[in-house]
């Protein structure tokens, strides 16, 4: 058997009790299996004649276990005498080993008023060498129990005893829903801020970059990476590639393998995994960068979008399984928004694959219009963006001046296509498609706010254009942005009516009709913008556009006085 240290092991009761017990007539003492009894706190003479005397002692020993097992009934040790088992005021942890109750506990001695004049007593006197009658006054100034309430007293204590238990289980409860309560939080506050700031908007780089750092400090480990598999065409930014907050010390590429083969090996269903010892999964370098190490998987239903991974905490204890809950939880967040985004993106690119097509089909009614929305979108997003406009309204622009002519849709083809000159009645119908163009997009929720763009692409800043006439800063921004890149196109491509303009000669004309056809302020970012991409655009659109006759002016195309009107 092991050798126990007595001395750590011996159970105490609180000062308070130990004054209670006192009142009620109770004695604690600490009572080993060998018999040996151990008065704690001040006690009656006649405790301690009981408790050190031989064959007191020689009886607690042989009913030691009876003493441990009966809780709350007093044991009769002499006549007069007992012992009852009381609760320790703390419960320290103990190994299987230390488990004191099995050779030492605490216990009350009971005394009561039929022990004063017993057989024992006396013995007890004769083998002190006490006078008997003496001994007999000074027990009886004693506090001891009143005749026959031993066991009332005993099941006071086995009452106290279940109240001590009580509140001990409900301490420790209250200690765990706590500690609970506080990791809980913890991981609700982080889960929060993330995806709180999971907006579409955010680009994914810069919030996987805050996620990996802020989830390393939360967690305390000296490194954390997060890679993404690069086995999907979308999201471009982060295809494949690693991000690393901490500590460790290895080049970018040795730790793009360690991710590769994590990726490898992982399934998309696997929980998080917590390896004691990084020796063990076969990673050649891995054991020189860390011990210890925290594997979370991040995938959709049925494939894997990327690994999580991180080791060694800062303070040198192993990683927990909450720890492993907290990144689990975080990389769900991250999977789920990689994968809302992807979805996001696939909308995106088949929405305006959609109205590329669609105003391609329009375009290509005439063969000298081919790639004009394309061409009128791109230079009306060059020209909100060299206006400096937010982002996200330089992207509804681009929209807008695709769809601007979608109008179109609704005139006449052979009105639309006629090589010669319009008639004033023909030339009213052209003027209907902006309205039939706003008509069409007011059924569409998503793009109500381009109807602007679409509507008044054609009113000129001195009010001379149609359909409502309007002038200057009423015209909507989006008309105005349209309206002159609109132009800027007409220009520099062929027309049926003309071949087109030199490029020098259209930027002259651009200046020379600011404050008449155009805004002024728009013109001077126009002028200056970048227009090679144009060019290439126009090249492109040419070789693919039949070659015809250029035809006469058909009267509402370029007109010197009244400007671009197409
Ligand atoms: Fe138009």
């Amino acid at each position: 058997m092991t050798k126990l240290n007595v001395q750590s092991r011996v159970p105490v009761v609180g000062n308070r009790l130990t004054s209670r017990l006192s009142e009620l007539g109770v004695v604690v003492a600490v009572v080993r299996r060998d018999g040996q009894v151990s008065i704690q706190g001040e006690a009656s003479e006649v405790a301690g004649w009981v408790a050190g005397a031989a064959n007191f002692q020689s009886t607690v020993k042989s009913r030691f276990d009876e003493i441990l097992e009966t809780k709350g009934e007093p044991v009769a040790i002499w006549p007069g005498v007992w012992l009852v088992q009381l609760p320790p005021a703390k419960r320290r942890r103990v190994s299987r080993q230390e488990r004191f109750e099995d050779d030492v506990l605490l216990a009350g001695l009971l005394i009561g008023q039929e022990f004063v004049g017993s057989d024992q007593f006396k013995r007890t006197c004769d083998l002190n060498e006490f006078d008997i009658q003496a001994a007999e006054a000074k027990a009886r100034s004693a506090s001891l129990i009143a005749q026959g309430e031993a066991v009332r007293v005993g099941r006071l204590i086995a009452w106290m005893q279940d109240d001590a238990a009580e509140l001990e289980t409900q301490q420790n409860e209250l200690k765990t829903m706590s500690s609970q309560l506080c990791e809980s939080y913890e991981e609700l506050s982080l889960l929060y801020k993330f995806t709180t700031g999971m907006a579409f908007d955010r680009p994914p780089d810069s919030l996987i970059t805050d996620v990996v750092q802020e989830l390393r400090q939360v967690v305390g480990l000296r490194w954390l990476a997060l890679q993404l598999c690069d086995d999907d065409e979308r999201m471009e930014e982060t295809r494949g590639r690693i991000y690393l907050a901490g500590d460790l010390k290895c080049e970018e590429s040795v730790l793009l393998r360690i991710g590769r083969k994590l990726i490898d090996e992982r399934e998309p269903h696997d929980p998080a995994m917590i390896v004691d010892d990084t020796n063990t999964l076969g990673i050649p370098v891995l054991p020189r960068l860390s011990e210890n190490l925290l594997v979370v998987p991040l995938s959709d239903d049925d494939r894997m979008i990327g690994i999580l991974f991180g080791g060694d905490k800062l303070d040198d204890s192993h990683i927990s399984s909450i720890d492993s809950k907290l990144c689990s939880s975080l990389a769900s967040s991250v999977a789920m928004y990689l994968e809302n985004r992807m979805l996001y993106e696939d909308s995106q690119t088949m929405f305006l694959g959609t109205l590329h097509a669609l105003t391609a089909s329009i375009d290509a009614k005439d063969s000298y219009t081919r790639g004009h929305s394309e061409r009128v979108a791109m230079l009306s997003r060059d020209l909100a963006r060299a206006a400096g406009l937010d982002p996200a309204i330089v992207e509804r622009v681009y929209l807008a001046g695709l769809v601007h002519d979608v109008g179109k849709i609704g005139v006449p083809e052979a009105v639309l296509c006629k090589p010669g000159r319009l008639t004033a009645e023909e030339f009213e119908l052209i003027k209907q498609h902006p309205a039939i163009g706003s008509r069409i997009l007011s059924d569409i929720r998503q793009m109500r706010d381009l109807i602007p763009g679409v509507l008044y692409h054609h009113e000129r800043w001195d009010g001379r254009g149609y359909p409502e006439e309007i002038r200057g800063e009423d015209i909507p921004l989006f008309g105005r942005l349209i309206g002159l890149a609109d132009a800027f196109d007409a220009m520099s491509s062929n027309r049926t009516y003309r071949s087109s303009l030199d490029h020098q000669k259209v930027l002259d004309e651009i200046e020379r009709c600011a404050g008449a056809q155009f805004d002024p302020e728009l013109a001077k970012y126009f002028v200056k913008m970048d227009f090679t991409r144009f060019f290439a655009m126009i090249r492109t659109h040419k070789a693919q556009t039949p070659v015809r006759e250029v035809k006469q002016d058909n009267g509402y195309g370029y007109d010197p006085e009244e400007g671009y009107a197409v």
